[in-house]
């Protein structure tokens, strides 16, 4: 049976941790397959919240097996943190698989991150500062450490040696930063070896060997379309590709595995950090304040305020092609309940007035374009009670509907509160 995957259509923080929780109910595998721990994906079931950096989001189900897989980036010590977390919540996390192919996050990675960042002063990227982007500047660049070198003591230390003769180099000459000592990383990382031994596998294997059985395999982005490291705004971006295709080479599975592709989308829009942003509302805008205060648009991990605006459909068209988005699910429509009307953007404009209906490939012209909006009426009572289509006001439905014309592609679950049951199954029209 062909695999789904699950990946947001914005700048992320769309809600991919509670669909994929919601969906993952019906799964035998939950794959994440890029990203690392700069994700945030927020889960609330029977009343509790979980946040999840680096475990899949399938991990509430006791027959659901959470795979971190090879294009994953992982730090060691949040690992076990998360790991301990869940099972003070009453949650078995031995079932959790890590692929030895996996790289490591080094605190070395985590010191670059930061100082880079402080470097580029106003220029900054606004980067999660967990050490990702030079993790997998390593992982390219051929100088990485992989999770199954912490069972080889000897081969760990001969790689950190290596690296380490360049990073304490740049460190120290460049950023004016106390080396790292490489005694001190090797026994704290080895230390961690025997916790971490069980968990790992040929993860590769363990989704072909669900996929032969007909099983039905999940795979999780980290992050979303617009902070892909080509697709995305870059520099702005993450280091990874979360977008659908990446699967492929982030779990080792071949396209023709893969067949229903849910594109995650608020039903307004969020970015955290530095980057282009048409349809953002300034802080202090009235509308915007209801987006961040209702919509608690603060990050699960760093808890920065998210910037926020109305949604931007040439944005979510482009994403529902770049990963042939199969389906849309909404979330968070319970969010725009109070206005009066709405806004979505469906083209841009530059100072020019030249119109573009899609996303200019050119960062100048990204940067400088207006958003042009269509208005909607909004329907002005809560929704977070309704439970089937019909229960939604008419104009909350049109708003959806506009969404699904727009992009062409069927929103299949609408969210109208964070909790696993406040979702709306969508039947596809016949
Ligand atoms: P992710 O990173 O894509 O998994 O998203 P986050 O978990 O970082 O952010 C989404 C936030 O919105 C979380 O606090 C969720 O609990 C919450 N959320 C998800 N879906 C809905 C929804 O339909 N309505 C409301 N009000 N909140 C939601
Ligand atoms: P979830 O899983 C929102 C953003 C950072 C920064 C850029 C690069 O919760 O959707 P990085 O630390 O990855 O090098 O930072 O990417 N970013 C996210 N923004 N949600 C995320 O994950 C993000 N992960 C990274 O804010 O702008
Ligand atoms: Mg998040």
């Amino acid at each position: 049976m062909p695999g789904t995957v699950i990946v947001g259509t914005q700048w992320g923080d769309e809600g991919k941790g509670k669909f994929t929780d919601y969906l993952a109910k019906e799964a035998s595998l939950c794959v994440r397959y890029q990203g690392g721990h700069n994700a945030g994906h927020t889960i609330v079931a029977d009343g509790d919240v979980f946040k999840l950096q680096l475990v899949p989001s399938g991990v509430l189900y006791p027959w659901v097996v959470p795979v971190i897989g090879n294009g994953v980036v992982v730090d060691p010590v949040v690992l076990i943190d998360e790991l301990d977390m869940l099972e003070s919540k009453g949650i078995d996390s031995r079932r959790v698989r890590v692929s030895g192919n996996a790289h490591l996050i080094m605190p070395y990675h985590q010191e670059l991150d930061r100082v880079t960042e402080r470097y580029l002063g106003k220029n900054k990227l606004g980067t999660t500062k967990r050490g990702i982007g030079p993790a997998y500047a390593d992982k390219a660049a051929r100088v990485g450490l992989r999770v199954q070198d912490l069972f080889d003591p000897k081969i760990f230390r001969e790689k950190l040696d290596l690296v380490l003769r360049e990073k304490n180099g740049v460190l120290a000459k460049v950023y004016n930063r106390l080396p790292v000592d490489a005694d001190a990383l090797a026994r704290d990382y080895l230390g961690l070896a025997p916790r971490l031994e069980p968990l790992v596998d040929d993860t590769v294997h363990l989704v072909h060997e669900a996929l032969d059985a007909q099983q039905w395999v999940l795979f999780e982005a980290a992050q979303a379309t617009f902070l892909d490291l080509d697709h995305g705004t870059y520099p702005f971006v993450t280091s990874s590709n979360p977008v659908a295709g990446s699967v492929c080479g982030g779990a080792g599975v071949g396209p023709r595995d893969l067949e229903r592709i849910v594109g995650i989308v608020k039903a307004y829009t969020t970015r955290v950090g530095s980057g282009p942003f048409p349809t953002e509302l300034p802080e202090g805008d009235a509308e915007g304040d209801v987006m961040v205060e209702r919509g608690g648009e603060y990050g699960t991990n760093t808890k920065r305020r998210r910037r926020a605006g109305w949604l931007d459909a040439v944005m979510l068209k482009h994403a529902v092609r770049i990963n042939t988005c199969t389906e849309l699910a909404l979330t968070k429509l319970d969010v725009l309940s109070q206005f009066e009307t709405l806004k979505i953007c469906v083209a841009y404009e530059d100072e020019r007035g030249t119109r573009y209906d899609h996303v200019p490939y050119h960062q100048s012209v990204v940067h400088k374009v207006r958003p042009v909006y269509e208005t909607l009426p909004g329907w002005g009572h809560d929704i977070e009670h309704a439970e089937t289509l019909d229960e939604l006001p008419v104009a909350a439905r049109d708003y959806v509907r506009f969404i699904e014309e727009f992009t062409g592609v069927h929103v299949s679950l609408v969210g109208v509160g964070p909790a696993r049951d406040q979702t709306i199954v969508l039947p596809r029209a016949a």
